[in-house]
C-alpha cells in the first residue's frame, strides 16, 4: 500500500509527536510511523524536567490541560555538598522564570492524545522501518518511508521526512557515512535511577556531589520520588537489592540539617542508563532532517534532553511553515546550524554539571579539592549562580 504526505515523521517520542503536532497546526500534513506500540513508548521511563518555554509551548498549542493541573512548577534548585545545602533561587536570579516537573511519559501521552483527537496518523508497530530518495534537497524523486505493518509492506511518500527516532534509530546511520561528522564523549559512570512509592523528601530537587559519588532527589508526582545514584557504567542492577540503594542514598543525600529526614518507600522501577555526550552534523541531509536524540544526546545532568528535543522541533516546523507558505527554501537550509547553536550550548552546560558533580575514577586528591572549590564558587557568587540558573531554566528561544 502507498501513502503521500507532506512530511513523514520516523518515531513517535516526544520530537516526533510535537513535531506532527505542530505542523497540523500550521496547516502541514504529517504521517508518523513508529516501530513499538503506544504503551511501549509511554512506558518508557525518562527525565521529567521541562524548561519553562516548553511547557509554555504546550499550553499555548492546546495540550497543556494535564499539565497545567499536575505538573510541579518549582522556582529553585538545591545543590548538596561538604554538608552545606545550597538554594539557587530562581525568582531572585532569573526573574521568576521557572522549571516544571511533569514527566516526559505524561507529555508523550498528552501528544497521543492530542494527535488522536485531531485526526493525525500514527502508525504504530511498524517493522523493518528504512527510509529512502532524501539524498536530493531540491526536486527529485520524492523521499520515502517504507516498513511493514501486520505483514504487509507499505509505503509512504514524504516532501521531507523527519528523523526523529532516537539515537538507536534507522535515519541518522541511512545518511552515507562521510556526511556527518560525530562528536562522542562518553562518560565513565552512569546512573541507577529508582522510581519509589515514597513521597519526595523535598519540595525541589537535590543534586548531591559526596565522597560515595552523584546523587540526585527528583519526583514524579507529590506521592512518588524519582532517585539517582551514580553508580559504575555497566553496573549489574542485581547486585542493587533496594535496601542497598537506600542505605547509599541517605549517605549520599545526608544533610547537616538534622531535620532532614530522606524518606524510604518501596521501590517500584529501576534501572541503570549510561551517560554520554554525542553530536551528529549536520542534523539535515537533502530532504531528511534529525531532531532530537537521532542527532544529539546529553548526559541527564542537566535535564536538557527532551527541551532540546523540543527546540529543534520547533525550529523545524517554522522552517516546514515557510517553505509551504512562500516555497522559501532559505530556514530550511539553515535548519542545522540554528538547531545547533542551542544544541552546543546545552552540550556545554550539561558536560559541566556532570563534570562539577561526579566523580572521575581518573581523578585525584586536586580534582576533588578543585570540585568542592567550584562548587564553593557557583553557589557563592551571584554572577556564578545566574550563569547555573538561566541555562537550567533554559536559554531564551532565538
Ligand atoms: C528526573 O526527574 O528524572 C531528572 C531530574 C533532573 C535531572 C535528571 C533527571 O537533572
Amino acid at each position: 500500500m502507498s501513502l503521500r504526505t507532506q512530511v513523514g515523521i520516523v518515531g513517535a517520542g516526544p520530537a516526533g509527536l510535537l513535531l506532527s503536532h505542530l505542523l497540523q497546526r500550521q496547516g502541514i500534513e504529517s504521517v508518523v510511523v513508529e516501530r513499538h506500540t503506544r504503551q511501549y513508548v509511554e512506558d518508557r521511563v525518562r527525565a521529567g524536567v521541562l524548561e519553562q518555554w516548553t511547557a509554555d509551548l504546550m499550553i499555548e498549542t492546546g495540550i497543556g490541560g494535564r499539565l497545567k493541573r499536575e505538573g510541579m512548577y518549582h522556582h529553585g534548585v538545591m545543590f548538596r555538598f561538604a554538608g552545606r545545602t545550597h538554594r539557587f533561587d530562581f525568582d531572585q536570579l532569573v526573574g521568576g522564570r521557572c522549571i516544571i516537573v511533569y514527566p516526559q511519559n505524561k507529555v508523550v501521552a498528552d501528544l497521543f492524545d492530542a494527535r488522536a483527537a485531531a485526526g493525525g496518523q500514527v502508525i504504530t508497530e511498524a517493522e523493518d522501518v528504512s527510509v529512502d530518495d532524501f539524498a536530493n534537497a531540491g526536486d527529485g524523486a520524492t523521499a520515502k518511508i517504507r516498513f511493514r505493518k501486520g505483514g504487509e509492506a507499505q509505503e509512504i511518500e514524504c516532501d521531507f521526512i523527519a528523523g526523529c527516532d532516537g539515537f538507536h534509530g534507522v535515519c541518522r546511520p541511512s545518511i552515507p557515512a562521510g556526511a556527518l561528522t560525530v562528536y562522542d564523549r562518553v562518560y565513565p559512570f552512569g546512573w541507577l535511577g529508582i522510581l519509589a512509592e515514597a513521597p519526595p523528601s523535598s519540595e525541589e530537587l537535590i543534586y548531591a556531589y559526596s565522597e560515595r559519588g552523584f546523587a540526585l532527589l527528583s519526583m514524579r508526582t507529590p506521592q512518588i520520588g524519582r532517585l539517582y545514584l551514580q553508580c559504575k557504567p555497566d553496573e549489574d542492577i542485581h547486585e542493587w537489592p533496594d535496601e542497598r540503594i537506600w542505605e547509599e542514598l541517605q549517605l549520599r543525600l545526608a544533610s547537616s540539617d538534622p531535620k532532614w529526614k530522606l524518606t524510604e518507600g518501596k521501590v517500584l522501577q529501576k534501572g541503570v542508563t549510561g551517560m554520554r555526550s554525542f553530536v551528529a552534523e549536520p542534523m539535515q541531509y537533502g530532504k531528511l532532517f534529525l531532531a532530537g536524540d537521532a542527532a544529539h544526546i546529553v548526559p541527564p545532568t542537566g535535564a536538557k534532553g527532551l527541551n532540546l528535543a523540543a527546540a529543534d522541533v520547533v525550529v523545524l516546523a517554522k522552517a516546514l511553515k515557510e517553505f509551504y507558505a512562500t516555497g522559501r527554501r532559505e530556514q530550511l537550509d539553515g535548519y542545522s546550524a540554528k538547531a545547533l547553536r542551542r544544541v552546543w550550548k546545552a552540550q556545554r552546560f550539561s558536560w559541566w554539571m556532570t563534570s562539577m558533580l561526579h566523580l572521575f575514577d581518573t581523578d585525584n586528591a586536586f580534582d576533588r579539592r578543585r570540585q568542592l572549590a567550584e562548587l564553593d564558587y557557583v553557589t557563592g557568587s551571584h554572577a556564578a549562580q545566574q550563569t547555573l540558573a538561566e541555562n537550567y531554566i533554559g536559554l531564551p528561544m532565538e
